[in-house]
């Protein structure tokens, strides 16, 4: 199983250690434009082989596509992260252009790869790849809502006063400061509904605190965020690569699904080796419909900045 990761910044390269730790994949390509700068993060990562008990061989280069060459799986993480006070849509500008001459520059080493996006804003991004590479809609998975999910099972169980493997729940929508749509009427506690525990006040507070999660952590950090990120990415590769079958909420392609079209957007799939094997329907409230019907009208608007 071989993987590319493209970007060896922060994101990237927690990207490529979680999967090397993770030992699923005989080998990580990171790759990066900056000169030395991948070769030098994958020997790093490589030392820490012995030391973390894996097997798999990280490999650094320098914008030489060919050592993608037959990827199974291939990760977009390249483009600038926002700022403090910078939202993800911001970002269209420059991360347009390097997101559309690296998916290229993959896909002509590996054709038959599947490619997950990463490069904000993701949901316009994962569009902007279907519409100019071909690739099947199976194979390109935008990566948003498993890093969003994660920091809703956090608030919850910060919330619940809770152990987070008790917690579950999932984050459909775009991956945006106001489009996210944390369902909260779904979260679980040991699969005990979590409103038997939280009141709807302090169950909005969580929902919002999802919301700016990324936010949150950019205005702490000075930049975005890079291990939950480059986790969320992690599970989705060796979900795919270990043909797990596990549902995840992924940015994909919907044509009427949850009645919206033309636009990648965060809904339910089952990853597998092909990808995104099916895109799981689940019964909305009429609250959670119309949230999602807002949250796309701003995915369509961001793609609409896009120069196809
Ligand atoms: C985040 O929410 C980088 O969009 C990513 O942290």
């Amino acid at each position: 199983m071989k993987v590319t990761v493209v970007g060896a910044g922060a994101v990237g390269a927690s990207c490529a250690e979680y999967i090397a730790i993770k030992n699923f994949a005989s080998e990580v390509v990171i790759l990066d434009i900056k000169e030395g700068f991948a070769e030098g993060k994958a020997m790093d990562l490589m030392q820490t082989a012995s030391l973390n008990g894996f097997d798999t061989k990280i490999v650094g280069t320098t914008n030489d596509y060919s050592k993608t060459a037959g990827s199974d799986i291939v990760v977009i993480t390249s483009g600038i992260p926002r700022k403090p006070g910078m939202t993800r849509e911001e970002l269209i500008g420059i991360n347009a252009g390097i997101v559309k001459s690296v998916s290229a520059n993959l896909i002509e080493h590996s054709p038959n790869t599947i490619m997950i996006v990463v490069s904000n804003p993701m949901d316009t991004m994962t569009y902007l790849v279907h519409k100019t590479t071909g690739l099947p809609k199976n194979r390109i998975i935008g990566m948003g809502g498993a890093l969003d999910s994660a920091r809703f099972k956090y608030r919850l169980a910060e919330a619940l006063e809770a152990p987070i493997s008790d917690v579950d729940g999932m984050v459909i929508g775009g991956h945006s400061d106001k489009g996210m749509v944390p369902l909260t009427r779904l979260a679980t506690r040991n699969s005990v509904p979590v409103s038997q525990f939280i009141d709807s006040d302090r169950l909005e507070q969580v929902a919002a605190d999802t919301k700016v999660g990324g936010a949150t952590l950019t205005k702490l950090l000075g930049t975005s965020a890079w291990y939950a990120p480059g986790a969320a990415v992690s599970g989705l590769v060796q979900a795919i690569a270990c043909d797990q079958k596990k549902i995840f909420p992924c940015s994909t392609l919907l044509e009427g699904e949850y009645d919206l079209n033309d636009l990648c957007i965060g809904v339910p799939v089952v990853l597998g080796k092909n990808g995104i094997e099916r895109i799981v329907d689940i019964d909305l409230s009429d609250a959670e419909k119309a949230k999602m019907q807002e949250s796309a009208e701003g995915v369509k608007k961001t793609n609409g900045l896009l120069e196809l």
